[in-house]
């Protein structure tokens, strides 16, 4: 495709959503997030590497979405499966979800939907011949699951934003990050559907530019007013009295509250905590870790410098000069003031409210 922005037209829908990932011709089907917005690009992953690659290189990512890549990575892995026996399928598919799971350490949905897939395997007790289906089957669950999870946060979410709706966001945390519709961008997307005025200031989310190449385009082609700016506006903007609230996804959220998301949060926790400003956190169950006690045992994933280093491939820092890229960091609970997920709005404490929620799933 030629390098003009994308338009709306010809890009391949999910209802109302574009389609972040499919299955298709026995192949999981993807776009290639990390050529937005300039290129539109179905990868075709016909095998459990080109699965775990595409979810290493980002060509998917968003928690949830690389869960829903990961389920139907191992559905693929039973269809090809030279196992004679529901053992040895069983090790394979353990094997399996290993291998994919360590691709992206801290977003809890890979390993979350992986472990429902096995799950469903070690539990199914129809033919062994019947299995793969049985999987292909579950992996559809999980993303129409996701679907209405994020639907069902835009629609708890909405009366949360005030107003005026000036609402500052973080990386992506919309459709291309799940399997439609987004968390942080579901309740931005209803109040915009509802009629309700909602400006969106869209930080560009160095280093990997979430927020300028993918945000600011879903919300673009969703007709949602948007301000794009640099990290570093952040506080600016809020001191200028510009952001109403600030809304971002989670890669994991612990069982005290704290939450895991992308680099940069954090500092923007801190900024709304000095503004006065109600810092919120919408994800779905499957984002919550009740494993975890505290933001302290979350792994963090340490990424290529190189992403650092270099912008689109060029390189803007002098060779040879040492770079850091933790790729997420942790918000303390006492910095969020709640959280939106698909059965509600939780409240501080949240220990309480996020056992609760997990109960009902
Ligand atoms: O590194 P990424 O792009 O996968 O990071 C994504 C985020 O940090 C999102 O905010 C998070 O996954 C929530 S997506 C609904």
């Amino acid at each position: 495709m030629a390098s003009d922005m994308i338009s709306a037209e010809g890009v391949p829908a999910f209802g109302n959503d574009v389609r972040t990932v499919w299955w298709e011709d026995s192949s999981v089907c993807l776009i290639d997030q990390r050529l937005l917005p300039t290129e539109w690009v179905t990868v075709r992953c016909q095998t459990r590497d080109e699965v775990a690659f595409a979810i290493k290189s980002m060509q998917v990512r968003g928690a949830p979405a690389i869960g829903c890549t990961a389920a139907y990575g191992l559905a693929l892995v039973a269809r090809q499966s030279q196992a004679t026996t529901a053992a040895e399928l069983l090790a394979e598919l353990a094997t399996a979800k290993t291998f994919l799971d360590s691709q992206r350490p801290t977003a809890v949905n890979l390993a979350w939907a992986t472990a429902r897939m096995l799950t469903t395997a070690h539990r199914f007790n129809g033919s062994f011949d019947a299995l793969p289906a049985r999987l292909l089957d579950e992996a559809h669950t999980i993303l129409a699951e996701d679907l209405a999870m994020c639907h069902a946060i835009g629609e708890h979410g909405v009366n949360l934003i005030p107003p005026r709706g000036r609402v500052l966001t973080h990386c992506n945390a919309g459709g291309l990050a799940t399997a439609g519709y987004g968390t942080a961008l579901a309740p931005i997307r209803t109040a915009h559907r509802l009629g309700r005025p909602v400006h969106v200031l869209v930080d560009e989310t160095r280093p990997f530019l979430q927020g300028a190449r993918l945000t600011a385009w879903e919300l673009q082609q969703a007709g949602v007013p948007l301000t794009l700016i640099t990290d570093n506006m952040a506080g600016f903007m809020m001191r200028r009295g510009e952001v109403d609230c600030i809304i971002v996804g989670a890669d994991r959220i612990v069982a005290n509250g704290d939450v895991a998301n992308k680099i940069g949060t954090y500092s923007l926790a801190v900024l709304a905590q000095a503004h006065g400003l109600p810092f919120y956190v919408a994800a779905p169950s499957s984002t919550v870790d009740l494993a975890l006690a505290t933001g302290d045992e979350i792994v963090i994933e340490e990424r290529a410098t190189d992403e650092v280093t270099h912008i689109g491939g060029r390189r803007i820092a002098p060779e040879g000069v040492v770079a850091a890229h933790p790729a997420f960091d942790v918000t303390p609970h006492q910095l969020v003031t709640a959280i939106i997920t698909e059965q509600g709005v939780i409240y501080p404490p949240f220990a309480e409210g996020l056992a609760r929620l997990k109960r009902n799933t």
